[in-house]
């Protein structure tokens, strides 16, 4: 019998424009399109070209409207704080409204760039979705980033405005957020004008004088004001979100309006099956694209309650933290990186937790960020009893690539596999050459053109590197740079990136630009840095450093520099602790390091001596450096 799924993706194969005219109905439009899907705007289309709508208005005011003004739309639960506040939809649209009205006054406007530098409060929705209502494209820089991250930022988005908090709170400690607000604004080179600062009580600050507004006393003096929701183009940007890239540069992923509000209102019924009403948590960050689609976004666009959670998996203030949370919202699905539960296993392995809370509302649980390990999944379907579901995406999609799609009836579960094409990918398999690889055999995953839509249009005043970076290598294919497999049955499954990302804790890291930044160091004439697999986090980095000649400083201090320039510039998400010192590194003979060698090493797979290899004694060198710091030993 066939599949509902295998139905809804051949009416999609059939004739994608009508698939996608039929899913723009469930938003309200201001005016409809000219054409499903431009293809001649953009470096492949454009989706819904000449409609305009409003985000804002699809995800808070016409609930409203329907008479669900009084349902929670936000629930805010900080196990850091130990509070929790719970926003209707017609208390979120008052603060927006008062928020968007000191927006409005102070001069920002449709396209004017607000960067939200902001901690896992409610505010930090706020403030996306005020940008939203009055056409302003904002830029959430995440709080884990360093002051030269945030920086880089201002420096490609040029915001008229920054909203930052005083502060974040991680377990055990206070992150000041001003002073690297001001350090930032300092080193970048466009000057921002305004910067509104919410302060909380952990981290009171001084604000400058001339530049920094107290959001909260100008949002209270604005309180009531009413400011209508700005008629924007469905192609007309409404955020840009910084990814990774293979530099130190990063990419600005631009999502636009029209296209974002279809896809991810189609993906909250047929892949999460959610619907109004219904209590959904992605337990990210809203500095992240998970954060962006499933906190802040889809579960508005439909209607139902998004949870806010500020705290860890673990350690906030045990490993029982998420069933409380779902016992207390009566949350129906879970979305979080497969990282959380391997920290949660660590600290409870029997699951033991779980019993002392009644979490019989949730009903799945998907899991996606990085790859998802089979004992995880396994031991979440055994302790949870509800299915768990991998699934796969990118910044880039905004949505999910594949999934089993809970809301379409699901497929049967192969572990390792985050299942199938959701309808809009026509995903493949190429060689390098560009040809297709046999069902089975491993080839670089790449997803036919056009991209559905809410994919990223194009990347932020850049349509030449969208082009370099994505559509250029497979002419007529996106390129996803994830290396992966479709078996007989159209499952997919995927392996590695093929390019320098590595995924740590379910944060996207470049370690070009780790790279960078220990080139930086003057006793460093050469480095390298790769991902070692790690237990809890997926994956950490590991920097290999090899010394300028005449350097009298020790390795150990050299090595610790490294480990502290690291945080100062990329910051604490990068998890750096590795600066390892080798004497070479092992190159091709054209020159090339061989990182993945080095990585297999350190992962003790197997690995054959590469033929291409200059001096094969430095492999032998690296494998004792390792070992002599504990990593890559040979067990068992
Ligand atoms: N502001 C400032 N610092 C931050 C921060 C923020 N918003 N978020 C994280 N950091 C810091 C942490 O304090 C930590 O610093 P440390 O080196 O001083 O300990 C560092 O950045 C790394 O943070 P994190 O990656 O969260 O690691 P962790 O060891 O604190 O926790 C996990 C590990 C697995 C529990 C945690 O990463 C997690 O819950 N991840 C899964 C959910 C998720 O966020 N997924 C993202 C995509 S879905
Ligand atoms: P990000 O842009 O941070 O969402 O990271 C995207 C990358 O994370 C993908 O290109 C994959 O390499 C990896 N990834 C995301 N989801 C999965 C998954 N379910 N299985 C394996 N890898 C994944």
């Amino acid at each position: 019998m066939t599949s509902l799924y295998a139905q809804v993706y051949q009416d999609w194969q059939t004739d994608p424009l009508a698939f996608w005219a039929k899913a723009g109905v469930a938003i309200d439009w201001i005016k409809p399109w000219d054409t499903v899907f431009d293809p001649d705007s953009g470096p492949y289309g454009r989706w819904y070209a000449g409609a305009e709508c409003n985000t804002c208005y699809n995800a808070v005011d016409r609930h409203v409207l329907a008479g669900r003004g009084d349902q929670d739309a936000l629930i805010h639960d900080s196990a850091i704080t130990g509070t929790v506040r719970k926003i209707s939809y017609s208390d979120l649209q008052a603060e927006i409204e008062a928020l968007a009205s000191v927006l409005v006054d102070k001069g920002v406007g449709k396209g004017d760039r607000v960067i939200i530098y902001m901690a896992m409060v409610p505010e930090a929705v706020v403030a996306m979705l005020a940008c939203a209502r009055i056409g302003a494209v904002h830029s959430v820089v995440f709080g884990g980033f360093a002051a030269n991250e945030l920086a880089t930022r201002i420096d490609d988005a040029k915001p008229v405005m920054i909203i930052a908090t005083s502060c974040g709170l991680e377990p055990g400690r206070v992150v000041a957020y001003k002073p690297m607000l001001d350090k930032a604004i300092e080193q970048a080179q466009h000057k921002v004008a305004t910067c509104l600062i919410l302060v909380r009580p952990q981290q009171p600050h001084e604000l400058v004088s001339g530049r920094d507004i107290d959001y909260a006393q100008a949002v209270a003096a604005s309180v009531g004001r009413k400011v209508p929701c700005e008629p924007l183009k469905s192609t007309d940007p409404l955020y840009i979100l910084y990814t990774s890239g293979t530099t130190g540069q990063p990419k600005g992923v631009v999502r636009d309006n029209g296209g974002h509000l279809v896809a991810l209102a189609w993906s909250m019924g047929a892949i999460y099956d959610t619907y109004p009403g219904d209590v959904f948590w992605a337990a990210s960050d809203i500095g992240w694209a998970v954060g962006h689609s499933y906190i802040a976004y889809a579960p508005l666009f439909v209607g139902a309650t998004s949870i806010l959670y500020e705290g860890k998996p673990v350690g906030t203030p045990d490993a029982g933290t998420f069933w409380r949370v779902i016992a207390d919202h009566k949350v129906k699905v879970l979305f979080t990186a497969p990282t959380a539960f391997r920290a949660i296993k660590k600290e409870d392995p029997k699951g033991e937790l779980i019993g002392r809370y009644d979490i019989s509302s949730l009903k799945y649980l998907f899991l996606a960020g990085e790859r998802a390990d089979t004992d995880t999944i396994k031991w979440a379907e055994q302790k949870l009893g509800v299915p768990v579901i991998d699934h796969w995406w990118q910044t880039e999609s905004g949505w999910p690539m594949a999934a089993n799609p809970a809301g379409l009836g699901m497929l049967p579960v192969k572990y390792g596999s985050p299942t199938v094409p959701m309808p809009g990918y026509d995903v493949q398999v190429l060689d390098d050459a560009g040809h297709p690889v046999k069902r089975g055999e491993l080839g670089n995953i790449v997803v036919k053109l056009p991209l559905p839509p809410a994919f990223l249009p194009t990347l932020w005043n850049a349509d030449q590197r969208f082009r370099e970076a994505y559509i250029s290598e497979f002419p007529g294919y996106y390129k996803t740079a994830d290396a992966g497999i479709m078996d007989e049955d159209g499952y997919i499954y995927i392996m590695s990136r093929t390019d320098d990302i590595i995924n740590v804790a379910g944060h996207r890291l470049s370690t070009g630009a780790m790279e960078e930044v220990l080139s930086s160091h003057p006793d460093v004439a050469e480095c390298a840095v790769i991902g070692i697999a790690d237990s809890v986090k997926g994956q950490v980095p590991c920097g290999f450093i090899v010394l300028k000649s005449g350097v009298t400083r020790s390795e150990a201090d050299i090595e610790q520099d490294c480990v502290a320039l690291m945080r100062e510039k990329i910051g604490p998400v990068a998890a750096f602790k590795m600066a390892i010192t080798a004497k070479r590194l092992p190159k091709t003979r054209s020159g090339k390091i061989l990182r993945g060698t080095m990585q297999k090493i350190a992962d003790q797979e197997p690995w054959n001596m590469p033929a291409t290899i200059d001096d094969p004694a430095i492999l032998e060198e690296i494998q004792l450096v390792l070992n002599a710091r504990g990593i890559g030993l040979v067990t068992g």
